[in-house]
């Protein structure tokens, strides 16, 4: 059943509309609830005798390519906040070129859908040779990656077909979110937050099939965006993530361009493109950014940006305060777990971009599923 299209024409529209199941499927068994005397917390299998070399070591390294290292990205604030150790990121084809120092005291964490991506694969041989904890997080049983780390997490996201890498992606991000919350486990300052958050993943698909009916509407701003040249997407902090997987999605099967920016950076060069009709997707839902991301806005509105901006929902009227702009409303959740929520529009958008454009969905041009060769 997996491999059929059933009642969708592409794979990838079907994998979109998968997530509330397949997140699911991801944290089954791994989520204690609590009770009377048990506090709620996390189980992954495959790492429990490894937390305590985790927790001991000097820095996290996450390595992976594409969609999978921008999951990596979504999920380092909340690694860095629950476990207190210095988070580092790196593509793994950028580790090997520079031969980047990894260290006995390391703990890497190879992030992969298929398990065999060639670059990600010489990374984890390079951070084997150099004595660090590998711990693999792949979409694969019995892929290379899985079989060839120490340690690892499946993201049983369910056999993903489409080119264009989706409901795996979020459930990378919810086996880091878990990553995390087993790491910050054996901290009591943390763990209302952690509470929080584990309630916010009970929630999640249920969230998920509600951001998923935005699908019409992302479908006619496909339309209105169908003869663009360029797409910009801003996000920051927990969403800069979703902004270059937002953009990767668009480029990747709608043939589009589409860049994803760092907010912060935006009077450091971004800034000159900007004019009456760039579309700029920005993503403002609440969080700790909210504010800065609102002053993005106006000084967008102020050079008569073309603003397309993601908020939470009930902020459509308060959020293009100087100026008009159309919005996408989405539901708010715990802000580690967003970007899981927000990504969910701009899938729908780039599916939908590439069917209205007459472009292969699931077999984009150039493109392999797996890149096992360097
Ligand atoms: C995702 O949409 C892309 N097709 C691509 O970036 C992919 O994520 C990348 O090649 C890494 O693949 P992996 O997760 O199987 O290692």
């Amino acid at each position: 059943e997996q491999i059929n299209k059933g009642k969708y024409e592409h794979y990838m529209q079907k994998e979109i509309h998968e997530q509330p199941q397949s997140l699911t499927t991801t944290m089954r068994g791994r989520l204690i609830r609590g009770g009377s005397c048990k506090a709620k917390s996390v189980l992954l299998g495959g790492l429990k005798d490894h937390l305590k070399t985790i927790r001991r070591s000097r820095r996290i390294v996450f390595i992976g390519c594409g969609t999978s290292y921008n999951a990596a990205l979504a999920a380092r604030p909340i690694l860095e906040e629950l476990s207190g150790i210095p988070v580092t990121m790196e593509i793994a084809s950028d580790l090997l070129d520079r031969q980047g120092p990894i260290y006995r005291e390391d703990t890497t964490v190879f992030v992969s859908q298929s398990g065999e991506t060639a670059d990600t694969l010489l990374a984890l041989e390079y951070a084997l040779e150099n004595g660090a904890l590998c711990v693999g997080i792949t979409n694969t049983v019995g892929s290379a990656i899985a079989r060839n780390t120490h340690c690892g997490v499946h993201i049983n996201a369910g056999c993903e077909i489409g080119v264009a890498s989706t409901k795996a992606y979020t459930s990378q991000i919810v086996v880091m979110a878990m990553l995390a919350l087993a790491i910050g486990d054996d901290t009591i300052s943390s763990q209302t937050r952690r509470e929080a958050i584990i309630d916010g993943l009970f929630d999640l698909p249920g969230k998920v099939k509600e951001v998923l009916k935005l699908d019409e509407e992302m479908k006619d701003l496909a339309k209105l965006l169908i003869a663009e040249q360029s797409l910009l997407v801003f996000g920051r902090g927990y969403n800069y993530a979703t902004a270059l997987e937002g953009a990767l999605k668009v480029k990747e099967v709608s043939l589009m361009h589409s860049e994803g920016i760092l907010a912060g950076e935006m009077k450091h060069g971004p800034l000159a493109l900007v004019d009456e009709t760039l579309p700029i997707v920005v993503i403002a839902t609440r969080d700790a950014c909210f504010s800065k991301q609102q002053s993005v806005i106006q000084q967008l509105h102020a050079r008569k940006g073309r603003l397309i901006v993601m908020c939470t929902k009930g902020d459509a009227e308060s959020v293009c305060v100087g100026g008009s702009c159309r919005v996408i409303e989405v539901p708010q959740v715990e802000d580690c777990l967003q970007p899981v929520i927000n990504i969910v529009p701009l899938q729908l958008l780039a599916y939908h971009l590439t069917v209205l454009r007459g472009y292969n969905v699931d077999q984009p041009r150039n493109l392999a599923k797996s890149v096992t060769t360097q």
